[in-house]
């Protein structure tokens, strides 16, 4: 599948399907209007009789329109014009590809949509170009029958007043992000069975391999080595050995930010074993290290002018003989002694070891990616990341980043009096709160105990990572939420 752009004339475009975005209120832009003029006016009386209103993500199909070069049309609607941000873009862009791509198709056209109020061309053409290239991608990958048809190519087109030059390269943009996202979703929705510590740092090897990221991946003997004993308690109840990937980005000239993540490839709980329904889509703990993959992926081939280190703590969590246990006291990288009441919260273990490596090489702006609590989806529910952070400055640069990414997240309160939770009488701290209240903010608590008092970030993903079911604009599974927020970051960090 190939993003690319094109200037010229709606009714020009050979596609199998042209995608015409419109708006509830107001007049249609100029091209989508000219449009119309071709195909006879069909669009205004469809509008008239009430049959079309351009709200959000409302698809009409026109199966056989004359006048005009493409095979079908797809009329999209935007909502209304005020507040229209890159998510909502986005989401109609990515609603229409949907629609379309379950039966196989070659071309797609995209119009464009003109004078969009606080965007300009290059975050239009980004907004929807990713949004497209989303849609047109599934969870199916093992189905013996296809349900989802990728186009050959899908083109974004742009009337002859807009500038060119910032569209193209907007498009070559949103073609690497779209693949990022793509490739932290298909991660998420590997089977577990197949994606484990060692496959998935095969993979990011690979990925390091293409874009010439700088690959390091340490092995259970490292790890020892290294002093880990936090991740590798962890990691010790399953037969599949536990892996740290270091990527390194090195094209900058000032400070390093760090991206570490939370790549439990199956979290079973271990003897603390969760139940059923609560293990049934437990494939997707590892999506905070899937995040970092497709950033660093994109950043490495965008070649931003930064500093960046991504690392990717990968262990499974499970029961077995040499599990650890309730009572058990770890030492951590970074010296500090941890009781472990619960080994189902073990995101937070392996998170501590790898935060302290990313700042033992240098990270000097921290964000941690991590489907970590169960209570983030309570307090927030399954669209909105839970944001902690021990810097303020850095907590509102990463907002930013999520603004203008279109990626929705929400601060949660980081007083002291929550770090009393995690006191324990026998060891430095404790790897739960003890009760079922503020269990967000209590694991982010822990983690910034890792962190040397660096500018950090805690991303609580558990809802936004995963979809339980499929709507008009995502399929189920994976979402490769954040991608777009960290290389959003990254960029803004040059
Ligand atoms: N991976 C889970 C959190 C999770 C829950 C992610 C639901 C996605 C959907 C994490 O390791 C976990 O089990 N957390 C526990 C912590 C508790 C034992 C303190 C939880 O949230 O129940
Ligand atoms: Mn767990
Ligand atoms: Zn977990």
């Amino acid at each position: 599948m190939q993003l690319t752009s094109h200037i010229g004339d709606l009714h020009e475009v050979e596609a199998d399907w042209l995608i015409l975005p419109i708006w509830e209120d107001g007049a249609p832009g100029k091209a989508a209007a000219e449009l119309d003029v071709k195909l006879g006016g069909v669009i205004a009386r469809l509008r008239e009789a009430g049959d079309i209103k351009g709200k959000a993500k409302e698809l009409t199909p026109l199966l056989d329109p004359k006048g005009i070069a493409a095979g079908r049309v797809m009329v999209v609607g935007l909502g209304k014009r005020a507040g229209i941000d890159r998510n909502i873009l986005h989401d109609a862009a990515a609603a229409a590809a949907r629609a379309i791509t379950s039966k196989a198709r070659d071309r797609l056209g995209f119009a464009l949509p003109e004078d969009v109020s606080n965007l300009n061309w290059g975050d239009v053409a980004l907004a929807c170009g990713v949004g497209l290239m989303q849609g047109c991608d599934g969870p199916g990958l093992r189905k013996s029958e296809k349900d989802r048809f990728p186009p050959k190519e899908i083109v974004l087109i742009a009337p002859a007043s807009a500038p060119a030059e910032e569209i193209k390269q907007a498009t070559e943009r949103a073609g690497i992000e779209a693949a990022a996202v793509s490739l932290a979703r298909e991660l998420v929705n590997t089977p577990p069975c197949d994606l484990f510590p060692e496959t998935f740092a095969a993979r990011a090897d690979k990925v390091a391999q293409e874009t010439g990221l700088q690959c390091t991946i340490l092995d259970l003997r490292q790890l020892e080595t290294e002093r880990m004993g936090a991740l590798l308690a962890v990691a010790r109840g399953s037969a599949r050995a536990p892996r740290l990937v270091v990527l390194r980005h090195s094209k900058g000239t000032g400070k390093t930010l760090g991206l570490v993540g939370k790549g439990v490839t199956f979290d079973s709980g271990g003897l603390s074993l969760k139940t059923n329904d609560q293990m049934v889509d437990m494939k997707c703990d590892m999506a905070g290290a899937a995040a970092v993959l497709g950033a660093m992926q994109a950043i490495a081939r965008m070649a931003l002018p930064v500093n960046v280190i991504g690392v990717m703590a990968l262990v499974e969590n499970m029961p077995g003989g040499k599990a650890m246990k309730l009572g058990d006291v770890l030492h951590a990288r970074n010296g500090k002694t941890i009781e472990v009441l619960n080994t189902d919260a073990e995101g937070r273990l392996i998170l501590a070891d790898a935060l302290a490596y990313a700042i033992d090489h240098k990270a000097d702006h921290l964000v941690d990616l991590a489907t970590l609590t169960g209570a983030c989806i309570v307090a927030l529910g399954m669209e909105v990341a839970g944001l902690m952070s021990n810097n303020d400055e850095w907590k509102g640069r990463v907002e930013t980043a999520a603004r203008t990414a279109g990626e929705r997240l929400w601060p949660l309160p980081m007083f002291p009096l929550y770090g009393e939770m995690i006191k324990s009488d026998v060891a430095d701290i404790k790897n739960t709160g003890g009760s079922r209240w503020a269990g967000a903010i209590s694991a982010a608590k822990f983690l910034e105990e890792f962190v040397a008092g660096k500018p950090w970030v805690h991303l609580d993903i558990a809802g936004p990572a995963w979809a339980e079911k499929e709507n008009a604009v995502r399929a189920s599974g994976g979402t490769g939420a954040f991608v777009r927020t960290l290389v959003q970051l990254a960029r803004q960090y040059a």
